[in-house]
């Protein structure tokens, strides 16, 4: 393992993991491949961005010609596939780029990571995969994978054909599934980013059906952390679940991020719900565990750290809650909230 290709490394967990393996492993070149859709941001990379074993190169998953040539220019020995549209909300609203991405991107990757003697390709997948979790149950990693939605639907097919290219090709594959992920430079359409942003501003914080779902939540440099993990020991053709193991509904996290902002409760609208909407997601994370990981970062100091982040980072955020962003916004909440007024 030497020429470590992060494809999606401009996106939020995608540059937490490209941040921790340039600093702590000098000896690897990293080379970030991402499209940089809405989602992708350089800014995310500043902190690398001088650093001799980092590189970028603009491109798409699905485009074969460009991924042949960068594969080729540097000599690429090892893939860790982040590259993803990755909303629920967007999934739904308009899931053609998910499966341009997520599925078809995704084969593209591994039929070339086959041809070119790739010697390692980890896919970075979603407990999304499993669908609704009954209370008392967690998900292991042989669960059948029940996917409600666009997005989880389309990581499921993604998920599949690496299975496929592991069993018929004998590519060395290992896949990661990973729980709801929250940190600084998380763009700000997911709940706790977008929710911490719009409190700042002193706006509604648009809370889905009963806000009763529960999620895991997992600190983004835990996530990373256990990415690399993986990476360097999951066994070929193995998927390794990462969790927080910390699961809360949402409107209790709602209620600490106000908490946090010293912001009053009034914020909080309750708006129809997310069609399809998961009532909660847990897993099991002992497999990773046996590799050696542990979660390093509680949620309260971690979402605490968030809060603060946001808080001293403007200039990361404010930029992007413009544009195309407004769109989204208008689209996903604007009967929404007019509804929650009515009622
Ligand atoms: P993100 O939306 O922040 O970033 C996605 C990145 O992929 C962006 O930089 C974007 O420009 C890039 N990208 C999108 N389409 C591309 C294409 N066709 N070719 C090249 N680059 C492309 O996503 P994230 O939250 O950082 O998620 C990263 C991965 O982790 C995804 O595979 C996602 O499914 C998975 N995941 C996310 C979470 C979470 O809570 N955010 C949890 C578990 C798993
Ligand atoms: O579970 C892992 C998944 O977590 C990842 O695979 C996805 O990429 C990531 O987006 C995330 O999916 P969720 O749909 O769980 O995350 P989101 O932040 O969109 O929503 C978290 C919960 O909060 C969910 O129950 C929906 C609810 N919600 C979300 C938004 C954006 C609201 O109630 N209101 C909102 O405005």
């Amino acid at each position: 393992m030497k020429n470590i290709l992060v494809t999606g490394g401009a996106g939020f967990i995608g540059s937490a993991f490209v941040r921790y393996m340039v600093e702590k492993y000098p000896d690897y070149n990293i080379i970030v491949y991402d499209k940089l859709t809405y989602a992708g941001n350089l800014d995310n990379l500043l902190p690398v961005s001088d650093e001799p074993n980092y590189r970028f190169e603009q491109g798409d998953i699905a485009d074969r010609e460009t991924i042949r040539r960068v594969f080729s220019q540097h000599d690429v020995d090892t893939v860790v596939n982040f590259a993803a549209e990755s909303h629920v909300d967007r999934s739904i609203l308009s899931p053609d780029a998910f499966i341009h991405t997520d599925v078809v991107g995704t084969y593209i990757m591994l039929d070339e990571s086959h041809k070119h003697g790739v010697e390692r390709f980890l896919q970075v997948s979603t407990d999304e995969v499993y669908g609704d979790i009954e209370p008392g149950e967690f998900s292991v990693e042989g669960d059948s994978f029940l996917p409600n939605s666009p997005y989880a639907a389309s990581k499921a097919g993604g998920e599949l054909m690496v299975r496929a290219y592991h069993v018929t090709h004998g590519l060395n594959t290992v896949i990661t599934r990973g729980s709801n992920t929250f940190g600084p430079y998380q763009y700000p359409e997911k709940l706790i980013p977008f929710f911490v942003t719009e409190a700042i501003d002193d706006r509604p914080l648009p809370v889905y059906g009963d806000g009763m779902q529960v999620r895991d939540w997992l600190y983004v440099d835990d996530h990373a952390q256990g990415i690399a993990l993986a990476l360097f020991k999951g066994e070929a053709g193995e998927a390794y679940n990462i969790a927080g193991e910390d699961n809360r509904f949402n409107i209790d996290v709602t209620h600490r991020i106000l908490n946090l902002l010293d912001k009053p409760k009034s914020l909080i609208k309750y708006v129809p719900d997310r069609e399809g909407h998961d009532r909660r997601y847990a897993m099991n994370c002992e497999k990773l565990r046996g590799l050696g990981w542990e979660r390093k970062f509680s949620f309260e100091t971690a979402v605490e750290a968030t809060v603060n982040w946001y808080r001293d980072n403007e200039w990361w955020w404010r930029k992007i809650k413009t544009g195309e962003y407004l769109d989204f916004y208008k689209k996903q909440y604007a009967a929404r909230l007019a509804a929650a007024d009515q009622a």
